[in-house]
């Protein structure tokens, strides 16, 4: 098959792209590199430098004409989104829609699309959270994740566009970048193995932090591959099914790291969800999906990964 990914060289967006290749597809990225890296783009697929939302992304469509589009690329960070919900809404919707009229213009089979399940379930009252639990949505980031499924939905209905929304719990794993106070697993893995302290937000009657469902990098690509002929117009959750508090985790890490090194409290953030916990029974069901990589083998994986990235 031939599969566009957006997004391509990003942290998962790379890892998916890699998969696709060993399976055999051939895999075009487009990629601006606003938050990715060249050195993740795989040497076999074709590279295009290029914002989502530019009129060439077409030319690249003409050239490569993909049987599916994988849709990583996009503004990830929640407190930006509050911060410029119009630059959101730029990257997050307007430039999805142009891609989605790509792919009607260029005939995609199908366009598999990243959304965010810990998002999108915000603090919801029912933990785990399955797909039809109706979002309470507390940032740009994810009231945008929500209207681009809406829209998958339009465009399908109108135009026949198939499509795999895949929900992604928090994801983690080789080429994350500690970015800012966002991802737990690379702030804490650079802190571990700089040996600095690492530091827990926390809600006054959550003490030991929120709680987070957290899945592998490698589990999260084979959801990728089944989307390419399971799923057709649905939406998945893809996590561990299970929550950890931050502070188990961070406990974790150091076990795995071998080393202990303080923890400093500090209050809560604004507008982070309490507890996020992701139903994935809908994907182990049609997807025949389910991780299979525990958390404790996960973090060992992206350990020696770091360690490694750091000698060089
Ligand atoms: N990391 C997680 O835990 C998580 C959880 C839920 C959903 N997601 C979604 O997964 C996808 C990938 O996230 P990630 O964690 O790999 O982040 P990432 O920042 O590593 O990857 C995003 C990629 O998109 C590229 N990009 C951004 N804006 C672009 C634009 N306008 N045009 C072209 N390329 C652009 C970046 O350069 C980067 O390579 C995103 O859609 C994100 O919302 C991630």
């Amino acid at each position: 098959m031939k599969i566009l990914v957006t997004g391509g060289a990003g942290f998962i967006g790379s890892h998916v792209a890699d998969r696709y290749i060993s399976e055999g597809h051939r895999v075009a990225v487009v990629d601006n590199l606003s938050s990715g890296s060249l050195s993740n783009v795989n040497p076999k697929a074709r590279f295009y430098l290029m914002d989502i939302r530019s009129n060439d992304l077409e030319k690249v469509f003409e050239i490569e004409r993909p049987d599916v589009v994988n849709h990583h690329a996009a503004q990830i960070s929640i407190p930006a989104s509050v911060e410029d919900p119009l630059l959101d809404a730029d990257i997050n919707v307007m430039g999805f829609i142009r891609l989605l009229n790509l792919c009607v213009e260029y005939r995609v089979k199908k366009i598999i699309f990243i959304s965010s399940g810990g998002a999108l379930c915000g603090d919801a009252d029912k933990i785990p959270t399955d797909e039809d639990y109706e979002p309470l949505m507390i940032s740009p980031y994810a009231i945008n994740k929500y209207l681009s499924e809406k829209y998958l939905h339009f465009y399908q209905v109108t135009h026949g566009l198939k499509y795999t929304v895949l929900r992604y719990a928090n994801v983690y794993g080789p080429r994350q970048i500690a970015k800012g106070e966002c991802g737990a697993v690379p702030i804490f893995m650079e802190n571990l193995i700089k040996g600095r302290p690492s530091r827990l937000f926390a809600y006054g009657d959550m003490p030991k932090g929120t709680i987070r469902d957290y899945v592998f990098v490698g589990d999260v690509c084979r959801a990728n591959l089944l989307a390419l002929d399971r799923g057709d117009n649905r939406s998945y959750n893809i996590g561990s099914g299970e929550g950890i508090y931050i502070e188990d985790l961070y406990h974790l890490m150091e076990e795995v790291a071998g080393k202990r090194l303080p923890l400093e409290r500090c209050g809560e953030r604004i507008g982070d969800v309490r507890r996020s916990v992701l139903d994935i029974s809908r994907a182990r069901k049609e997807l025949g999906w389910e991780p299979e990589t525990d958390l404790r083998r996960g973090l060992e994986i992206t350990f020696q990964y770091c360690l490694k990235r750091e000698a060089e």
